[in-house]
């Protein structure tokens, strides 16, 4: 294991040799780290031209692409989830909460400016989480206060697929308890990530029809591949036939066989590979196959705070790619200086393009969505 992690960590450096965590990290490896970065074309940069949030966004949960390349954004307009969302020690809204949020949550904006083209999502949702666009441009998303996953079919403005009861938590095939994604396969069938309570991962034929379901909250035997503290994020690799969960409190990412090549579905997915080893980006909030480039990008939060040195600020990476066989390629998404200003960052989702050049990140306590692109001539041209 050790020296398996000391490979991943040759690959990314190779003048210096940097500690395994970055919460280890000095200011100085930070600069240097970055300064070594500035000129690899690999690493996304920021795209300047694309500006949403301020006032049009609350905290954003999620955001995706269609087949047209527009992103969707999923925000809690007025309504932050906070200590008063749910009942004292309970997974029940408060009844305030329970008044749907009477602001659009769903802004669909063009990818290069971020200007707005739509939006919609009112008097539906009570505490927006997750979003995916499947490959005929359906929208699922989850919603953590109404214990559902809900599909506004293409073109549309109200989900018309309901899945488990509203306001109703549970654990058993009809319920979910805060769901947090959904990945969908082209085939129809769907992975739903549940979520914050029952820690499992269940596959839905396109009918949605249980076809299995594995992960358990984390026993006496300790951590295993089938333990999950908060699945996160789902993306699938269906090349390898392969479902990918962000283990968020656990720090990791797992791959499963999402058993879409077989005929049959056997009732729990084997694990198949690791893919963000432990502890390497601090926790994992998101994870997104960029199939155009055969990596997979992660936002992670490896430091809370700044590191402050001397007259320099210097702030860690938020996002992450890693090559499909669980190596670190490199960090990105360095927080600025002015980004640091507008306060807290928090990356909870992040999504790629089709050509796999441009990121998306959501960033939740900022209440903004961030573009990045290893299309460096776009930005330095303009828009
Ligand atoms: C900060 O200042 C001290 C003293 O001048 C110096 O030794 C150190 O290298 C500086 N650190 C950085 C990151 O520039
Ligand atoms: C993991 O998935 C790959 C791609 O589908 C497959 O070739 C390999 O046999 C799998 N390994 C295990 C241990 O399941």
């Amino acid at each position: 294991m050790y020296l398996w992690l000391l490979c991943a960590v040759a690959l990314v450096t190779t003048s210096k040799a940097y500690p395994l965590l970055y919460d280890d990290w000095t200011a100085q490896d930070l600069k240097d780290y970055f300064l070594q970065r500035a000129n690899d074309q690999s690493r996304p940069v920021l795209d300047p031209n694309f500006n949403i949030g301020g006032d049009e966004l609350g905290q954003v949960s999620a955001v995706d692409v269609d087949s047209d390349g527009h992103v969707y954004v999923f925000h809690r307009a007025d309504r932050p989830w906070t200590m008063s969302t749910y009942k004292a020690n309970s997974d029940i809204l408060t009844d305030e909460a329970k008044t749907p949020i009477g602001k659009d949550t769903i802004l669909k904006v063009d990818p290069k400016s971020g200007q707005k083209i739509e939006s919609f999502g009112k008097d539906i949702f009570n505490v927006p989480h997750g979003l995916t666009i499947d490959h005929k441009d359906n929208i699922w998303v989850t919603d953590v206060g109404r214990h559902q996953v809900l599909r506004i079919p293409k073109g549309a403005t109200k989900p018309d697929l309901e899945l488990g009861e509203k306001f109703v938590s549970g654990d058993d095939d009809k319920h979910f308890c805060k769901p947090t994604d959904v990945a969908v396969a082209s085939n129809g069938d769907f992975f739903v990530a549940d979520g914050y309570c029952n820690n499992r991962v269940l596959k839905f034929s396109s009918t949605g029809k249980l076809l299995s379901q594995w992960g358990a909250q984390e026993g006496n035997n300790g951590m295993t591949p089938y333990t999950l503290n908060i699945p996160h994020s789902l993306t699938l690799i269906e090349e390898l036939d392969l479902i990918c969960v962000a283990d968020r409190e656990n720090s990791r990412a797992l791959c499963y066989n999402a058993g879409l090549h077989s005929a049959q579905t056997p009732s729990q997915a084997q694990f198949n590979r690791t893919l963000i080893p432990q502890s390497e980006i601090g926790r994992v909030f998101a994870i997104a196959y960029n199939k155009a480039a055969q990596e997979v990008v992660a936002a992670g939060v490896v430091s809370e705070a700044p590191i402050i040195e001397n007259d320099s600020i210097l702030y860690p990476p938020r996002a992450f790619t890693y090559d499909l066989e669980g190596r670190l390629v490199t960090s990105w998404a360095f927080i600025t200086q002015e980004m640091a200003e507008l306060g807290p960052s928090l990356i909870h989702d992040l999504c790629v393009s089709k050509n796999g050049q441009d990121f998306y990140l959501a960033d939740l306590d900022q209440q903004r969505v961030y573009k990045y692109t290893t299309n460096w001539e776009a930005v330095l041209g303009g828009a």
